[in-house]
């Protein structure tokens, strides 16, 4: 599935073009011509077929899942800062698709929405093809009809490292799901007036695609997790057994120095590395889920995701240096927001609709070029949203008034309910239409998203 690509042939997407508006095409030509791997780099290529597959997502119970290459999640995607990433997409699902690389600060027309490009009908292929800037724990998922198409398992984890990283025992990636199956083990249909204020949340919690599985790690050792919370809707305030563990990065990669915490939340979209152990000898501890208060929303029970089985010691190697990354600022001293961003919701006959700026789908004001951006969040409502910004990192300046404990590049944050979050961010050379939105799915579905354009 894996190959190294030599040819410029990027199949049949001139057919996933047919029709499409011309300024669209050219805009992508250019940005496949123009990913070219740096010094040493490589084009790390892959095939990805989206389609119907029979998932055990719980052991012995057959659903009718979709997955890429009939897997859920797809395949971890590895490459490394400076290679080109090349992915050819065939739509093999019932219904059009396209794949968002969520975190990745790619091209406009790379970045999987319905605005750059026209959708991938049923039966075509498409080839999404970018330059990797940055190292760290990315994900993949579709941009079309999301609440049905990730929901069904339609996502993946992307990995991107780079040089100087610490040196761990061993490495793990670990995608938290949670599904909602009926009786007889089928994806239950969406709908309903819970599901569209509070978002989807399935009763049964996954691990790669698996209903609680135990994982097998030495005593002794201390691992490397990349872990992302692809759910709809749910937060996973996560628990290593309550045991001490150490945060080494975030969304847009590695933290400035190793963090020790014993829990971390992850709203929906998030992603955390942490270093995990060292532990001894016959312990199980338990991956979880801590209970969580959303406001409005039901709060999340305590649960768990998986079980960590601890066998015999085997020596460590593992070396986290006290420094991971140099981060510079964006903004010292004290600063003027050029934008507000209000996160509401109207009333309607469908019961509630979510919005940004009081509008649903709202159209925002174009972004220049180099013109640092300063965008306050506000929650006008009494739950939590995931805020997530397209193609760009951002650093958070303050939550609720107070400094974030560490810097970090973030492309996903919480904004508690009736809360604020002051955000910088600093539009580099990637002009074209963006966006940001709710990372619930069911909200973003709903309206609570918006369109801008970045300018030069
Ligand atoms: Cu993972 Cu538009 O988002
Ligand atoms: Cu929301």
């Amino acid at each position: 599935m894996r190959h190294e690509h030599r040819s410029h042939d990027h199949g049949d997407q001139g057919q996933g073009h047919h029709c499409a508006n011309p300024s669209v095409v050219a805009g992508y030509e250019r940005a496949y011509q123009e990913a070219q791997p740096a010094a040493g780099g490589r084009v790390v290529a892959y095939d990805l077929e989206a389609r119907e597959t029979e998932w055990e997502f719980v052991p012995g119970k057959k659903t009718r899942a979709w997955g890429y290459n009939g897997q859920v999640p797809g395949p971890v995607l590895e490459a490394r800062v400076g290679d080109v990433l090349e992915v050819r997409l065939k739509n093999s699902l019932p219904e059009p698709t396209t794949i968002h690389w969520h975190g990745l600060r790619l091209p406009a027309p790379m970045d999987g929405t319905e605005n750059v490009q026209r959708v991938i009908a049923p039966g075509e292929t498409f080839t999404y093809r970018f330059f990797l800037p940055d190292a760290g724990t990315f994900w993949y998922h579709p941009h079309s009809n999301e609440t049905a198409q990730l929901e069904r398992g339609l996502y993946g984890a992307l990995v991107v490292r780079g040089n100087g990283e610490p040196e761990l025992d061993a490495e793990r990636v670990l995608v938290l799901d949670d599904v909602k199956l009926d009786r007889k083990g089928q994806v239950k249909p969406a709908g309903g007036m819970i599901e569209r204020h509070d978002g989807r949340q399935g009763g049964t919690l996954l691990v790669n695609g698996r209903e609680r599985p135990e994982l097998a790690m030495a005593a002794g050792q201390t691992e490397r997790w990349r872990i992302v919370n692809s759910s709809s809707a749910r937060y996973v305030r996560l628990s290593i057994g309550g045991r001490p563990f150490r945060l080494l990065g975030t969304d847009g990669g590695l933290v400035p120095a190793p963090v020790t915490m014993t829990e971390v939340l992850l709203a929906p979209a998030d992603r955390v590395d942490i270093a995990v152990g060292p532990f001894a000898e016959g312990e199980t501890i338990a991956v979880e889920g801590l209970r969580y208060n959303q406001g409005s929303v039901a709060p999340a029970r305590r649960r768990t995701y998986a079980t960590v089985r601890v066998g015999a010691a085997a020596p460590s190697r593992a070396a986290i240096p006290a420094t991971l990354r140099e981060i510079a600022p964006l903004v010292t001293g004290p600063v003027v927001p050029t934008r507000e961003v209000r996160l509401g919701f109207k009333m309607s006959l469908r019961g509630v609709d979510f919005t940004i700026n009081h509008e649903q789908h709202h159209r925002d004001e174009p972004v220049r070029v180099g013109e640092l951006q300063v965008w306050d969040i506000v929650n006008a409502t009494k739950m939590d949203h995931p805020f997530h910004l397209h193609g760009f990192f951002f650093q958070v300046l303050e939550v609720n008034g107070e400094a974030p404990a560490y810097l970090s590049w973030e492309d996903t944050i919480n904004i508690p309910p009736a809360g604020r979050v002051r955000i910088a961010w600093m539009p580099d050379d990637r002009p074209g239409e963006w966006m940001y939105h709710c990372h619930i799915l069911e909200h973003h579905a709903s309206g609570m998203m918006a369109h801008f354009e970045v300018v030069r």
